[in-house]
């Protein structure tokens, strides 16, 4: 007959703790009946010690019935707790009122990164000489990089880019922004007047190297074009760029789709030529590559070279970017470090 009353002592149990549960006002008074009821010395944990005092034959029913109650004890217990936290939040909301009049937090004024300033600032200055915009993809082919501006198969000058392929060698990615002559070429009918603006790609990296940078082309084609134009429009846009005082110097250079060809250095923006450790006590920077363009590029695109002669010239952004903000690693450019370009 224990059996009996010991069910009947559970049920009791069982219903008073639901009971007292539906009747808990807030998530405190569910926490106080868990401890309660199943805390170390809870009614429940405490009754499930007792089952080893009984024989081995009355242990797995009344277990079992004890495990039952325990189950819906904790059942309850959640949902009640579950339904008092939407209360006490719902409450909340309603007492607590949003204030309107608080002034905002300030947020950040946020800027141009040195790479995308410089380029937008020569882009500036050739728009104003007369010069219009033109892109060229960046996945080209060995004709367009390398063929249609007079690259020999075998001539050396290939070596002197060491360039990514892709697609098996049928596609490269482009190593300057010169191929964009040959579209735009193709494309109009001189006179041109055009800067090619972009990203190029070069096996290549220390602290004044990166795989990719970018390159601002420029190139005119018209009638009668000579190397004193070249030489009046490089003229113009340095002392635009770097101011009246900056000096040019031509050096002759070779490139295989100029001739002649030459490389423009300025007198350094540090120490104004007087020699320091940017212009390796030169006084002088190199900041581009420049000529005449060779007739074989013009006979290429099917240009009559007896009637129209042009000049071109490119240069590279991050290095008009490193003098003009005096960064000496290109890899800074890269990172993305907030402190350093917030200082732009
Ligand atoms: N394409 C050359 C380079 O990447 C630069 C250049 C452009 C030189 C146009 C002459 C004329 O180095």
């Amino acid at each position: 007959m224990g059996d009996i009353s010991i069910s009947g002592e559970l049920d009791r149990l069982k219903s008073e703790s639901l009971a007292q549960i539906a009747s808990a006002g807030s998530m405190d008074d569910v926490e106080k009946l868990r401890v309660f009821l199943l805390g170390r010395k809870g009614e429940i944990t405490s009754r499930l010690k007792t089952l080893s005092s009984l024989s081995q034959e009355e242990r797995p029913a009344a277990g079992a019935a004890l495990n039952a109650v325990k189950n819906s004890i904790e059942e309850a217990l959640s949902e009640r707790a579950s339904s008092m936290k939407k209360k006490e939040v719902t409450e909340r909301l309603e007492r607590e009122e949003f204030d309107v009049t608080l002034p905002g937090r300030p947020v950040g004024d946020g800027g141009f990164h040195p790479i995308g300033a410089v380029m937008d600032e020569l882009i500036g200055i050739f728009q104003e000489l007369g010069f219009s915009v033109v892109e060229g993809p960046e996945i080209e082919t060995d004709e367009y990089n390398f063929q249609m501006l007079n690259f020999p198969d075998d001539h050396p000058a290939r070596d002197m880019q060491d360039t990514f392929y892709v697609q098996n060698g049928a596609r490269l990615l482009r190593t300057h922004t010169s191929p964009v002559q040959i579209h735009a070429m193709l494309k109009r009918k001189p006179p041109l007047s055009v800067i090619a603006p972009g990203r190029v790609y070069r096996c290549d990296s220390d602290i004044t190297h990166s795989p990719v940078f970018h390159q601002l082309e420029g190139f005119h084609i018209a009638k009668d074009v000579n190397f004193g134009h070249l030489k009046g429009i490089l003229e113009l846009f340095i002392h635009r760029l770097y101011g009246k005082n900056t000096k040019l110097r031509f050096r002759p250079s070779f490139f295989p789709f100029t001739e002649p060809s030459a490389e423009v250095d300025v007198s350094c923006q540090i120490c104004s030529g007087k020699g320091c450790r940017v212009c390796k006590g030169s006084g002088w920077l190199e900041i581009l590559g420049a000529g005449m363009i060779d007739p074989n590029v013009l006979k290429a695109v099917g240009y009559d070279s007896e009637k129209w002669t042009g000049f071109a010239f490119g240069m590279g952004i991050e290095r008009v970017a490193m003098l003009k903000y005096g960064i000496d690693d290109i890899r800074l450019l890269y990172e993305n470090d907030i402190k350093f370009i917030s200082q732009f």
